[in-house]
């Protein structure tokens, strides 16, 4: 079994009795070692992806010898909803499903209807949400409202057909996934949001006829700092085109003005048209970190736990899963987990270059976004 574990479990006397009764928010909750409370669970439900994003899963990394994880080492459906109920007793409201693409996992509604039973301490339903390429959003949008599944995040980086090939890298055509975010729509799964991941050169000459094309709709489009996440997109800070020029260039042709944030913790700076036409984002990770309120637990396709989506190392909770542990000591080694956790990845990056480390980072595609 994984050691890391073991050790967590076995120090569960000596941690116990010496992690401070602090560690818990004013309503009794769970909270972290920065007094962070466990909000939000993302569950990748599979590494692999359609799609070869320039800046997530690079060609020439993710090629046929790439080693994607054998069937057998991915967590069951029942596992995951085992997991998630235990997560759900320690204060998670938010269940976000991410992959690689998560589409790609066979069955999945059986899993978000599994998941749409769960219920907060309190008995409030979850808010129950997916990332997707929007590649199989058209054909599978009914399918998965009717499983219970609330709304989609659809991923899409540009408007422009062979600026959009060459950003997945598989020849996939935009009206494809345009087709998909239209027939989420139909089906009610939202509010949609659009996530373009903007790099300098590639795709941010596409940011104001983005705007352009999602004002008006009831899409809320977001952008994103490409961000130096895994070991395999050689990152570059000059790269980046910070969400201050990305406002600037759009606000200088449809004026905007700032909104509050709907929670706190909230990945995106939300703007809104003047005009009252709609509402955009921005999502800041490298000019703007936002780990100071970051409640969010990731769990991968193994089943391993990562509090920070630039670790380098995860704790196995499949091993416990499958050496028959029982609820209450899952539950007690999540909550250890949390409770000393002190991630802030984003707050400590250096401006120029990505945190040194020695380890390699997990990649976006095995934990999600
Ligand atoms: P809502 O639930 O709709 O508010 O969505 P969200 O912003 O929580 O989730 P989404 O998956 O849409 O996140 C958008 C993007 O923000 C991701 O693809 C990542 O690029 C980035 N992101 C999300 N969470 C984190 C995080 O904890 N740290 C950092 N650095 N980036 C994150
Ligand atoms: N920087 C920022 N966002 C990224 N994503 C993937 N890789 C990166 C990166 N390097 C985003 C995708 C998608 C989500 C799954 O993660 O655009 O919205
Ligand atoms: Fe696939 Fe999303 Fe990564 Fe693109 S960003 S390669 S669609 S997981
Ligand atoms: Fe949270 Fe880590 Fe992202 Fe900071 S860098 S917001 S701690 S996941």
């Amino acid at each position: 079994m994984n050691t890391r574990i073991i050790s967590i479990l076995d120090q569960r006397q000596v941690v116990g009795a010496t992690v401070p009764a602090l560690l818990e928010t004013p309503t009794g909750m769970l909270a972290d070692s920065l007094a962070r409370p466990l909000h939000d669970l993302r569950i990748s439900v599979t590494d692999r992806c359609n799609f070869r994003c320039v800046y997530c899963m690079p060609k020439e990394v993710f090629d046929k010898n790439y080693s994607f994880l054998p069937h057998a080492s991915l967590l069951s459906f029942e596992e995951i909803a085992r997991l998630a109920s235990l997560f759900v007793a320690h204060g998670v409201e938010k269940i976000r499903l991410t992959g690689g693409e998560p589409l790609l996992r066979k069955h999945l509604e059986r899993l978000i209807a599994m998941l749409r039973e769960l219920r907060t301490p309190d008995g409030r339903e979850l808010d129950l949400t997916l990332t997707t390429n929007g590649a199989l959003l058209a054909q599978k949008a009914q399918a998965l409202k009717d499983a219970g599944l609330n709304r989609v995040t659809v991923s899409l980086d540009a408007l422009d057909d062979a600026n959009f090939k060459r950003m997945n890298d598989v020849d996939f055509a935009v009206a494809q996934v345009l087709r998909g975010i239209e027939a989420a729509h139909q089906v009610g799964l939202g509010p949609i949001k659009i996530n373009m991941v903007v790099k300098k050169g590639l795709n941010d000459h596409e940011v104001l006829s983005m705007a352009r094309h999602f004002k008006d709709t009831p899409y809320i489009l977001r952008f994103i700092e490409y961000m130096d996440v895994g070991s395999s997109n050689g990152w570059r800070m000059d790269e980046v085109v910070p969400s201050a020029e990305v406002i600037r260039r759009i606000n200088a042709v449809l004026p905007l003005q700032p909104v509050d944030a709907n929670y706190a913790g909230e990945t995106a700076q939300r703007w809104r048209y003047v005009d009252g036409s709609g509402e955009i984002g921005v999502i800041s990770s490298v000019t703007r970190a936002f780990c100071g309120d970051c409640s969010r637990a990731r769990l991968s396709t193994e089943g391993k736990i990562y509090t920070c989506l630039f670790g380098t190392d995860g704790h196995d909770l499949r091993a416990l899963l499958r050496d028959a542990r029982s609820d209450a000591e899952i539950s007690s080694a999540i909550a250890l987990l949390w409770r000393q956790r002190g991630d802030r990845y984003s707050e400590l990056r250096s401006a120029a270059k990505p945190t040194s480390s020695t380890q390699r980072k997990v990649e976006m595609s095995y934990i999600g976004g």
